[in-house]
């Protein structure tokens, strides 16, 4: 009995188990996680950890916030889901609230991020054929070079990403891909015929926090207007606080035509997204064009009503603005030959190692494991640094001094 439980808790064990009976679609880090709180997670050994992935930034509030618990606990107990066949008595109350805090007529809840993004495709196509009089299935939507907007088979179609892609065709068409924070490229794609709409990151974290110009994104949305394109922003990883504003399009006031909400909508407890947008695009799905089962269901919302209230009762956007700014002042005094870039936007931040071993990244994460931080290579070499939002001054130069102690590390690597 005494070694089923010493094999039981052990990292090993459960990692094996994910080897042997789950898809190998990951490759994690080995660190076998059983609790979290705040900006802390435990291992099933029991060591502590600070948490710098914060679930690709869904976990913006902190794990386990106790608010959003206690709602989620509240509403588990009374009702979780009715579908849209009928009411409910949260999703009416969610929808006033969001739209209102966002400033758009209307809001449609789906699950994963990538089921938002589609809807947004969807609305975006309804809206050309029906209000722009684009000529039919003749649609075209503008994306971004290097972009992450999840994993469906239309979603992936315009990736150029070759592992979310490559051999999973055929692709969708109806997609015209640019290169990210280029005007003159975006111009000259809107002088096309039936152009939709533009889809954006505001800064694309996956392909490791790339930072657009200054004005990129006001300027987009003003060549959008003029050409008559609907201004999509995909905010699923730089909304809800995450770079030091409640959406990182409000750093140049620029309020899309869609947005697309996703990961901290529920503080990490569940899967919920969003989009939002006014009734001359919303109104263009009609019942039964467009759902989910689980879309807008009773625990979803209320847990997501929280999750945003939080956000504002915690200031989490002034947390993340002040501590981003302490970290990557505190990184860029850092003099280490391998560190190439650092660069982000309130607590979305990422560097970029140096090194002429490929695998130096997923090392120097591994050696941060061991000092109590984790964080998760992406793209090989940048490494992408979002603790949760309510991060502490001083828990974040312990997380420094972790880095800078880590360093030399990657002075043994061959
Ligand atoms: C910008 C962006 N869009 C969409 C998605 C997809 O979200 P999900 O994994 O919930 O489908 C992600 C996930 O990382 C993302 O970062």
């Amino acid at each position: 009995m005494q070694t089923n439980t010493a094999v039981l808790t052990n990292t090993n064990y459960y990692i094996a188990l994910e080897e042997k009976y789950g898809a190998h679609n990951y490759h994690p880090l080995p660190v076998v996680l059983s609790r979290g709180e705040g900006v802390f997670v435990w291992d099933v050994e029991g060591k502590k950890y600070y948490d710098f992935l914060s679930g690709y930034s869904a976990i913006n509030q902190g794990h386990c916030h106790p608010a959003i618990i206690e709602a989620f606990v509240e509403q588990a107990h009374k009702l979780t889901l009715t579908s849209r066949a009928f009411y409910n008595d949260q999703l009416g109350p969610f929808e006033k609230y969001i739209t209102g805090l966002f400033h758009y007529d209307k809001v449609l809840t789906m699950n994963s991020g990538v089921e938002a993004v589609e809807t947004a495709i969807k609305l975006c196509r309804r809206w050309a054929y029906r209000v722009k009089k684009v000529q039919e299935n003749e649609a075209v939507i503008i994306v971004c070079k290097n972009n992450f907007h999840g994993r469906t088979t239309t979603v992936i179609s315009f990736s150029n990403d070759e592992s979310s892609r490559n051999d999973f065709g055929p692709y969708t068409p109806g997609f015209h891909m640019i290169e990210y924070n280029n005007l003159q490229a975006l111009e000259e794609v809107l002088l096309l015929p039936n152009v939709a709409g533009f889809l954006v990151e505001p800064i694309q974290g996956e392909a490791g926090v790339v930072v657009p110009d200054d004005g990129y994104l006001s300027k987009a949305f003003d060549l959008c207007k003029k050409a008559n394109v609907l201004f999509m922003a995909d905010e699923i990883q730089t909304g809800l606080c995450r770079t030091g504003k409640m959406l990182a399009c409000d750093h140049e006031d620029v309020h899309p035509d869609i947005l697309i909400l996703g990961k901290a909508l529920s503080g990490g407890t569940m899967p919920v997204s969003a989009v939002l947008a006014n009734n001359e695009i919303m109104l263009t799905i009609k019942p039964g064009d467009h759902g989910s089962t689980y879309g807008g269901n009773p625990l979803a919302c209320k847990v997501a009503m929280v999750s945003l209230q939080v956000l504002l009762d915690e200031n989490m956007a002034e947390n993340a603005e002040a501590m981003g700014n302490l970290f990557r002042n505190e990184l860029e005094k850092i003099n280490s030959p391998y560190l190439k870039t650092i660069r982000g936007k309130g607590l979305l931040n990422a560097i970029e190692i140096n090194h002429h071993n490929s695998n130096a990244a997923w090392e120097f994460c591994l050696r941060l494991k061991d000092s109590g931080l984790i964080a998760k290579p992406t793209h090989g070499d940048k490494i992408r640094f979002a603790p949760p939002l309510i991060i502490t001054e001083e828990q974040l130069k312990e997380c420094i001094n972790i880095i800078i102690e880590s360093l030399p590390v990657l002075d043994t690597i061959k």
